[in-house]
């Protein structure tokens, strides 16, 4: 079975539960399942039960396809993600954001942990995410180009939408609570950066390091995807004295920041003007 025969099984198999048609996808990172409290589940799919679909092994990832409202929109999210240092190929990284795009998904809403690189963050800070750097991760578009997905070389010149990036500093305004805006460097983990990289990352121009969601955006980008992507720092890897760093660091870290960042993805879902 070809990679498109895979992804019209799994898209077939979610519409057969779901007739209506969401136009907002959103992706969970590390500690932020909280946000799944707030929505009306109408639907809830393991993805176990999904023909295709890779399961996910982090702890902190519950690995669940939940279809609901929030803020009167039709929404469908993706409960825990796949990472590439898991051991998934590319391909299944990104597989569920090619349902998605098949499930006719034009709005993507992306929120990740990740350490920051900026001297002026501390731990909890959200920040916008509003460029990325992709070398240090394997390209997902690598191999042949499927034309029925997305053109061979996709221009990635404003991959984050100014227009949500934008939104997002007025909520954040509106509801009195600071918002960094910076740019994410992409790495495949799992072990954590050296004091090295960290210093590195940060002169590349990076404010923030993470072991997701570029390969995703690229695979957003590819489908035309309206993104809004959104770290919360968890850790300050730039900073020597306080650079040691545990996964439950970044769970715990990322719990705290989560009430946060749901009441701004909620405001930002009630507000989004969709496509037509
Ligand atoms: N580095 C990479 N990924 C991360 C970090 C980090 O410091 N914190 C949370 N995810």
């Amino acid at each position: 079975m070809d990679l498109l025969q895979k992804i019209n099984a799994a898209t077939s198999f979610i519409q057969s539960s779901c007739s209506e048609q969401p136009l907002i996808g959103v992706v969970l990172g590390s500690g932020l399942g909280g946000f799944t409290e707030e929505m009306i589940v109408e639907h809830s799919i393991n993805y176990s039960d999904i023909p295709h679909f890779p399961v996910s092994t982090v702890e902190g990832h519950s690995g669940k396809m939940l279809i609901g409202r929030m803020a009167g929109k039709l929404i469908v999210v993706l409960s825990g993600r796949f990472h590439y240092y898991e051991g998934y190929t590319t391909s299944e990284v990104v597989f569920p954001i090619r349902v998605m795009q098949k499930m006719g998904i034009k709005h993507l809403l992306i929120s990740n942990a990740a350490g920051g690189t900026n001297t002026g963050f501390k731990v909890g800070d959200l920040m916008v995410i509003k460029d990325h750097i992709s070398f240090a991760i394997v390209n997902p578009l690598i191999g042949k180009n499927i034309d029925e997905l997305g053109i061979r070389f996709p221009d990635m010149s404003e991959p984050y939408s100014k227009k949500l990036i934008e939104k997002a500093h007025q909520i954040a305004k509106n509801e009195g609570f600071e918002l960094k805006e910076g740019v994410y460097f992409g790495v495949t983990g799992p072990s954590f950066e050296t004091r090295a990289e960290y210093k590195l990352i940060h002169q590349f121009g990076a404010d923030a390091v993470g072991m997701s969601t570029v390969q995703e955006v690229i695979i957003a980008v590819h489908a035309g995807m309206q993104i809004f992507a959104i770290s919360v720092i968890t850790d300050i890897g730039i900073r020597e004295e306080e650079n040691t760093i545990s996964h439950k660091d970044v769970l715990d870290a990322a719990n705290a920041s989560a009430p946060k960042l749901t009441s701004l993805l909620k405001t930002m879902i009630a507000t989004m003007e969709l496509a037509s």
